[in-house]
């Protein structure tokens, strides 16, 4: 029996992570720890809510005494943080917001964990703190190809179509150089959660991962937002020239990576998650729209003249991508989803899913749950 806290499971990858998590361990005890801010959504859940070894429990994780009785009552062994504000133009113009749950939260979940597992007799055996973060904490990487090379590895997924546009890469011991308030917040993060391992000796480990896509995404991040947009015919607005580029990995290829880590990772150790796919904007762009337009038996690409390029984000980083070989090789992980595939997969659902895109950004959904707790 084990009693797991997952920070930010009504999210879009705590989704994913709960949901699997749920499934696989019907002896574990999952509790979903959730602020329901404007990124939290119980209906990404509708389908384990009722699950008995399932419990949601909305707190904010900035909340110390709160966070520190939970694991009391739940004895909880194990964490799994995910919690987190995660869309970069908001911190743009709300850094604080970021600074806030991101680090100041993520310090009172660290705290709370320490003291409760060292009033255990026991103390740290057998527990994990397990801090999800991201590449973006590395900073940017140079664009030395931009038509693309034959990438340097890949793997059975990706080998097709890899293409990698410069010869750098993310390794776990690259130096932090962060450039926006939200990849300053998570590094914050990040130091925090090593330097608890470091001082008390708190069993931690970190993963930082790359671009996710799939479902329950919220759709201000790249790609729900221009499906959603395309489905509408609205304008994409693509940022800058559309260059940038991004290393994108399956929501469940993650989820599969982070159940893999928590159970066998190493403590102490960092390890970098990827999709061996890198993509340019632009390139993804016209994918979504050949596909959403095949899918609605539109003309394919009939809709490319919904681009519309529009000015560029403020410290737009122009490349990530990520060697997470140490992965591979140490714990045998590799993402089994093909890119062409998991966009098919994940545009079919979004049409799908018209019903929950519109709650979502019609904000119906926030004042439900608003009321719902507030009248407890
Ligand atoms: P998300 O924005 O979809 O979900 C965040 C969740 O955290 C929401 O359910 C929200 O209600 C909850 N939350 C926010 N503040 C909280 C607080 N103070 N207390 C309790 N709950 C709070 O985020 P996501 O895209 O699922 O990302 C999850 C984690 O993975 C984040 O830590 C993010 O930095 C990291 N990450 C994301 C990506 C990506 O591509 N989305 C890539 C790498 C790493
Ligand atoms: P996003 O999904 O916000 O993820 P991140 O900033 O964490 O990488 O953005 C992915 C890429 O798409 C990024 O280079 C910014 C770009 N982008 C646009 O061009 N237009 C948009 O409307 C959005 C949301 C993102």
């Amino acid at each position: 029996m084990r009693s797991i806290i997952i920070t930010g499971g009504a999210g879009f990858i705590g989704s994913h992570v709960v949901r699997l998590f749920v499934n696989k361990y019907p002896d574990y005890r999952i509790i979903n720890l959730d602020k329901l801010t404007y990124a939290g959504n119980l209906a990404n859940l509708s389908d384990i809510e009722n699950r008995p070894n399932y419990k949601f429990v909305r707190m904010d994780i900035c909340d110390f005494d709160g966070v520190l009785k939970l694991m009391q009552t739940e004895h909880v062994d194990g964490i799994i943080h995910l919690a987190a504000e995660s869309h970069v133009d908001r911190s743009i113009k709300d850094p604080f917001t970021f600074a806030q749950t991101n680090v100041m939260g993520t310090l009172s979940l660290l705290q709370a964990a320490k003291l409760y597992w060292e009033s255990l007799p026991e103390r740290y055996e057998g527990k994990r703190f397990y801090h999800i973060s991201t590449d973006e904490v590395y900073g940017a990487l140079e664009m030395t190809h931009p038509e693309g090379i034959p990438a340097p590895f890949s793997t059975k997924s990706s080998a097709v179509t890899h293409l990698a546009y410069g010869e750098k890469f993310f390794t776990e011991d690259l130096k932090y150089q962060p450039h926006s308030p939200y990849s300053a917040s998570k590094a914050g993060s990040d130091h925090f959660v090593r330097a608890f391992h470091d001082t008390y000796g708190l069993p931690t480990i970190v993963t930082n991962c790359s671009n996710n896509y799939g479902p329950y995404q919220f759709p201000e991040k790249l790609i729900p937002l221009f499906i959603n947009n395309i489905r509408h015919r609205k304008p994409l607005p693509v940022y800058g020239k559309g260059e940038n580029v991004r290393d994108w990995l399956y929501v469940e290829d993650h989820a599969r990576a982070i159940d893999l880590i928590f159970h066998a990772g190493r403590v102490a150790e960092t390890y970098n998650i990827g999709g061996f796919n890198e993509w340019k904007n632009i390139d993804i762009v016209r994918v979504l729209i050949k596909t959403t337009d095949r899918l609605l038996d539109r003309r394919e690409g009939e809709d490319m003249d919904l681009i519309t390029y529009v000015t560029d984000r403020a410290g737009h980083d122009l490349r990530y991508a990520i060697d997470s070989r140490k992965l591979q090789r140490e714990l045998g992980w590799e993402p089994l989803l093909q890119f062409e595939e998991g966009i098919e997969k994940t545009v079919r659902w979004y049409l799908d899913n018209q019903a929950w895109l519109d709650n979502v950004t019609s904000g119906d959904y926030q004042r439900y749950y608003e009321q719902m707790y507030s009248s407890r």
